[in-house]
């Protein structure tokens, strides 16, 4: 190597420790590139020992990941599902900027004909959890999500339609403590889709055209060891969808027939759950005051008249520890909800112009990659084993910082297209979603009583 090189070389490195001591500030992730990618097998969980006294825990999986039994036909490619979530934050958007807060088209029901009517937000880049339901109990799998009320189930005789699905299909007859909903019970009018005969209806229609609808029943739920009894749910009877094969869905909304509140006396309105890091691992959905951890970061939940989300203020955003420059009204006027069921989080345009801007400044030194229909900030890893990317955190009314885990940051289609994982909104009103991968990782705790979501890292 020739004198002038190596000066320059040392010269490089002096100014590559002077900029980052003197300024103190950045702060970058060294990434194996290898641990951004899903293995081909499970891996099981990485929280056994920390969280062995907690009762009611369920393992959570992603449902397309190696970790999932669905057989692999049912699963979808990483585009499709980023095609489903595009739906999904479609409908969460038409719900919440419908003037009534819901867009429920009432019409007369007729006894022959159970229409589905309640716009939906079913989104298929879901985690799925496995539950008993009935006596003797059957375990069912379920996908698990905070955006949606009524917990539902596809039922025998399938009256209609059922679609494929893994497990026998849940089948009244056979369980001892199954029973209907009574029509002129408040919960068959909390509900609200009415009465057909004796039968109290329910009937959900999601973004992307899938429905289920049959009538409202109740049975006994079981999470090992707890059991719910009379537990309210839908009996389906005419399903049909992107569900994969998958039984039905867990509803952990806010609102009044959900699963969280329908166990408010057993569970406090507390559940918590972890994510995993990669869907080649599995994470935990936990159930009552058990939820809590210490050193939480908490941040209020923004009451709404719309009970359906749990809304949250994003207040900041920063790239490698430097705090983006965005008016605090981009944030309050389009507002944010947390969601288990959206993928990718979703801000503000000019929010999310910053981050992109910011971040791929920090990134000059890889060569970015095709984008996406929805992620336009894509880069092509190929041939490193380690990347230095900035640090991505995330703030939250109550000075809660989120330093995102690296497996937060990204999509990753495969080395060669490696995404950030935040998209814009179209529309400055649109509401913000805190997506499930910027959630990776932590142990998010949703504590209505005390209005709370919490942050730990690092909790799977
Ligand atoms: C099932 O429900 C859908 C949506 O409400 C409806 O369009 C369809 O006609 C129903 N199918 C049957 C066989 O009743
Ligand atoms: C339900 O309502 C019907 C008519 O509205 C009434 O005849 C019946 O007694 C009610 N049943 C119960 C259990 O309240
Ligand atoms: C519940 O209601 C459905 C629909 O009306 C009916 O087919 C079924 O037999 C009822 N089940 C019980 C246990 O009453
Ligand atoms: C939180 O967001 C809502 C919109 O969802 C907004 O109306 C409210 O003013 C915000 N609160 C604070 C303290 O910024
Ligand atoms: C990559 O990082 C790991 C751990 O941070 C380190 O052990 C390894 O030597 C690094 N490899 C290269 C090529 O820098
Ligand atoms: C906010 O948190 C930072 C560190 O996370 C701390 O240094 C600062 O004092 C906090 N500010 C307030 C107002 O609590």
């Amino acid at each position: 190597m020739g004198t002038g090189l190596l000066i320059l070389l040392q010269i490089y490195l002096l100014f590559v420790s002077f900029s980052s001591s003197a300024l103190g500030l950045q702060k970058f992730h060294i990434v194996d590139v290898h641990a951004l990618t899903s293995r081909n097998v499970c891996s099981g969980s990485k929280d056994v020992e920390r969280h062995r006294s907690v009762k009611s825990r369920l393992k959570i999986v992603d449902r397309h990941g190696p970790c999932s039994t669905l057989p692999a036909v049912e699963k979808l490619s990483l585009e499709q599902i980023l095609s489903k979530d595009q739906s999904r934050v479609e409908s969460i958007h038409r719900r919440t900027s419908a003037v009534s807060g819901k867009d429920k088209t009432s019409g007369p029901l007729t006894t022959s004909q159970i229409t589905a009517q309640y716009g939906g937000s079913y989104g298929v880049g879901n985690y799925i959890v496995s539950v008993g339901i009935g006596t003797p109990s059957k375990t069912l799998t379920l996908v698990f999500d905070t955006g949606s009320d009524v917990t539902w189930v596809q039922c025998e005789p399938c009256q209609k339609h059922c679609y494929m699905q893994q497990e026998p299909i849940f089948d009244p007859s056979q369980s001892s403590t199954f029973s209907n909903v009574s029509c002129n019970s408040t919960q068959c009018t909390d509900i609200s889709f009415g009465c057909s005969g004796s039968s109290c209806l329910y009937g959900v229609k999601y973004g992307d055209g899938s429905f289920t609808v049959g009538y409202y029943a109740e049975d006994t739920l079981t999470l090992t060891p707890d059991v719910i009894q009379n537990f309210r749910f839908g009996c389906g009877q005419n399903n049909s969808g992107t569900f994969g094969e998958i039984a039905g869905l867990l509803g952990l909304s806010p609102s009044s027939e959900s699963f969280v509140s329908q166990t408010s006396e057993k569970y406090q309105h507390v559940f918590a759950y972890c994510l995993p890091a990669l869907s080649s691992s599995t994470g935990y959905l936990n159930f009552g005051s058990s939820s809590n951890m210490p050193n939480t970061n908490r941040t209020p939940i923004h009451k709404q008249s719309n009970p359906l989300y749990y809304y949250i203020n994003m207040t900041g955003l920063a790239v490698a520890d430097q705090p983006l420059q965005i008016t605090a009204t981009v944030f309050s006027n389009s507002g944010m909800i947390i969601d288990s069921g959206t993928v990718i989080t979703r801000l503000p345009p000019d929010a999310y112009q910053a981050l992109r801007s910011s971040f791929r400044q920090h990134m000059t030194q890889y060569k970015m990659a095709p984008s996406t229909t929805l992620l336009d900030t894509c880069y092509d890893f190929t041939g490193y084993d380690n990347v230095t990317i900035p640090s991505v955190s995330v703030q939250f009314l109550n000075n809660v910082s989120l330093d995102l885990d690296p497996n937060g940051i990204f999509y990753v289609f495969d080395i060669s297209q490696v995404c950030l994982a935040f998209a814009g909104n179209r529309d400055p009103g649109d509401l913000g979603i805190y997506g499930n991968v910027q959630q990776r990782t932590f142990n998010v705790i949703y504590d209505v009583p005390n209005g709370e979501i919490g942050f730990s890292p690092e909790a799977c």
